[in-house]
């Protein structure tokens, strides 16, 4: 049997691995400059946590869950998404002791059995900032900037930032009925599944790739007509402060997001050059989660970014050079070797990128696989050099070499490893 990776799950080979690095190095900076900090969570959670956060009649709960049970028969999910699990981390530990508002991001895998395609994998990735106990609009502003300069920072220009307002418990269902309605009198022209979800949850009609459910849809009432006065005020604060930081957006009141947590903001940052998976990222307020989870009753807006579809954005104007090593060690004979190796040792703790050939093989071809390598120098050590104390520095750029002195080697090459 030849083993290959399942369908939806594949390598990040090192020749892009470079690359998700850089990305989540200008997550970490971007997001410490806005004081939030790291958590990390399982990757498996109960499976209620994720069908009560999420919602039952969504995608992701009904039909794209990895779910395994344990030895009692209780059900286990690879979590496909990490909102839901953040907040189960603040109401467990009780973070909102320590800090009444909690600036959170992870970066990590999340799971979903969707159908494979361009920008869509079943093993994905996400950068996810989450902001917990603060109700008011500028969180939301905030967040969605925070989310445009790290795309910005990553090298994405051209990216449409669209926002809406789902409202809040109390105008919601004015809006719901209304679709409702809207529905059930187009119900010939909706799928199965829309025909079940126009009764128990109409707003996830919205998400249905059905040709003549997008179409029922496009023409469905707006709910920016049914916000309470509260929410138009929360949403016409959260422009203000995009407006006046620059960061243009447009408004969309058909983004109803996949997830039913949402409550007021929602937000998505989307590309024109993916094809169907124009999502780069997504996000918006969930004042109710924390409550229905059984926490106390804070406010929090949150969002993440899809890491794969950044990475195909980047591959479409790439312009980052290949790194080599710092230095090549090329030791010739078996003493010459032994002490290359601890030298190497030594560059290595202190965060030089040092590569050796372990092979004794001769000059010509060690200096070939310097070259191979992009090493930036070469050091070159014989046995007869080692007697006399003396070895030899290539500067792979200009070829000037010079002798080094073998008793103070190590405070030299530190000296000119880090000038490059
Ligand atoms: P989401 O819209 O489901 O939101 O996912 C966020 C982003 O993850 C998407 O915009 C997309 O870039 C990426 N993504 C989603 N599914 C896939 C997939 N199958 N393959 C590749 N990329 C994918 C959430 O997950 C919310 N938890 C965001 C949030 C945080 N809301 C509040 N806080």
């Amino acid at each position: 049997m030849e083993f290959t990776s399942i369908k939806g799950f594949k390598d990040i080979l090192p020749g892009e691995a470079g690359k998700w690095q850089r990305l989540e190095k200008a997550a970490r900076r971007v997001f410490a400059s806005f004081g939030f900090q790291e958590i990390k969570t399982p990757l498996l959670e109960w499976t209620e946590l994720f069908s009560r956060s999420i919602g039952q009649d969504t995608d992701i709960v009904s039909k794209e869950m990895y779910t395994l049970k344990d030895s009692k028969g209780r059900g286990m999910t690879l979590r496909p998404e990490a909102t839901a699990s953040v907040v189960r981390a603040y109401i467990q530990q009780r973070l909102y002791q320590q800090n009444p508002i909690q600036k959170l991001f992870s970066i990590g895998p999340m799971f979903r059995h969707e159908r494979p395609q361009k920008g869509r994998f079943r093993q994905f990735h996400q950068i996810n900032a989450e902001c917990l106990g603060d109700p008011g609009p500028i969180s939301d502003a905030e967040l969605m900037i925070m989310a445009m300069v790290l795309l910005e920072y990553a090298g994405l220009n051209n990216l449409a930032l669209n926002i809406n307002s789902l409202g809040c418990a109390g105008c919601r269902p004015g809006f719901r009925g209304a679709l409702k309605g809207y529905l059930s009198e187009r119900r010939d022209a909706l799928c199965a599944d829309c025909r079940r979800r126009s009764e128990s949850n109409p707003l996830r009609v919205f998400d249905c790739k059905v040709e003549g459910c997008k179409e029922v849809v496009s023409r469905a009432p707006s709910i920016t007509v049914f916000l309470c006065k509260p929410c138009q005020e929360h949403f016409a604060c959260v422009q203000d402060y995009l407006a006046d930081a620059r960061i243009p957006f447009v408004l969309n009141d058909h983004l109803v997001r996949g997830l039913d947590y949402y409550t007021r903001t929602t937000f998505e940052i989307q590309t024109d050059q993916l094809g169907a998976q124009n999502a780069v990222a997504g996000g918006g307020r969930y004042d109710g989660l924390v409550k229905l989870l059984g926490g106390p009753e804070h406010p929090a807006v949150g969002f993440a970014v899809g890491i794969e579809r950044v990475m195909a954005l980047l591959e479409i104007e790439d312009d980052v050079e290949p790194k080599g090593p710092d230095l090549f060690m090329a030791a010739l004979g078996e003493g010459a070797e032994k002490r290359c190796f601890n030298w190497a040792l030594s560059l290595r703790r202190e965060d030089f990128w040092v590569e050796m050939d372990y092979g004794s093989r001769g000059l010509k071809a060690q200096m070939k696989k310097a070259d191979r390598l992009g090493a930036k120098k070469v050091l070159i050590v014989g046995d007869d050099e080692l007697a006399r104390g003396k070895g030899l520095l290539r500067d792979m750029a200009t070829r000037v070499q010079e002798e080094m002195d073998l008793d103070s080697l190590l405070e030299v090459l530190r000296e000119r490893l880090s000038h490059g």
